[in-house]
């Protein structure tokens, strides 16, 4: 027996968030049954229908790709452009968790784990997202500070946990920045250097905790490890897949 609302995000369906909005709204059925009641408890055999549809219930899947520039991160793209959707080679419903631009590179995990997901995502879980951002100019001690005692974005106030310079190029006019953050904003990175007056010619994203593109050329990608995964959960203070 299990919740219903951790049964859902682990179909793959949605956050677990999202899940408990449905259940609430009466739009979650159990063996038949309209269930509004958060944590209830359902077992392995109980058909779970969403808005009448039968959820399934998968294996979960994880992979790490090395995101090329050029390909939507979306599961679908209306103007039938690629998707990272695409690039992996699954009979399961994955998704990407989080954005990358499309001319963003870099390190992008997919899954079909809604709870895992949204564990990756939420600011307060805490993971690092490391970027390299080649900014046009020589960036300067005041937009450092500035970026780590935050700017403002859509009303609230944004920071990097962290910000190196890697290299100032005064001779092609650019600087190499690695910037962290836990947050996964619309073009974060980008409106961050924009509102400190930088712009940001190139974007790759090198790390999501301690997960790198090391081994994977531009559009490789690999499944993580259960450790991998484990770790994850570690690092966000969360107890391993009992939350
Ligand atoms: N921030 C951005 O501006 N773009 C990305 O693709 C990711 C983070």
């Amino acid at each position: 027996m299990e919740r219903l609302q951790k049964i859902i995000a682990n179909s793959g369906y949605c956050s677990r968030r999202k899940a408990e909005e449905l259940i609430k709204a009466g739009k979650v059925k159990v063996d038949g049954k309209v269930i509004t009641e958060l944590g209830t408890k359902v077992s392995d055999k109980s058909v779970i229908e969403i808005n009448n549809e039968r959820i399934t219930r998968e294996e979960k899947e994880y992979y790490l790709l090395n995101k090329p520039r050029g390909v939507v991160t979306t599961t679908s793209d209306d103007k039938h452009r690629k998707t990272v959707v695409d690039l992996i080679e699954t009979d399961k419903r994955i998704y990407p968790v989080g954005r990358l631009d499309y001319d963003t590179t870099g390190v992008i995990i997919l899954t079909n784990d809604g709870e895992f997901a949204h564990m990756i995502m939420h600011p307060k879980s805490e993971i690092d997202k490391v970027y390299i951002a080649k900014v046009e100019g020589i960036i300067n001690g005041e937009a450092i500070r500035k970026l780590e005692t935050g700017v403002e974005l859509d009303q609230v106030v944004v920071k990097a946990s962290r910000v190196k310079v890697r290299k100032m190029d005064h001779k092609t006019n650019h600087s190499l920045v690695e910037i962290t953050i836990h947050e996964g904003k619309n073009h974060q990175v980008k409106r961050m250097f924009e509102k400190v007056g930088y712009r940001v010619d190139k974007l790759k994203r090198e790390k999501i905790a301690f997960l790198t593109t090391k081994g994977l050329n531009s559009g490789e990608y690999r499944k993580l490890s259960g450790k991998e995964v484990s770790k994850l959960y570690v690092l966000a203070n969360k107890k391993e897949r009992e939350i």
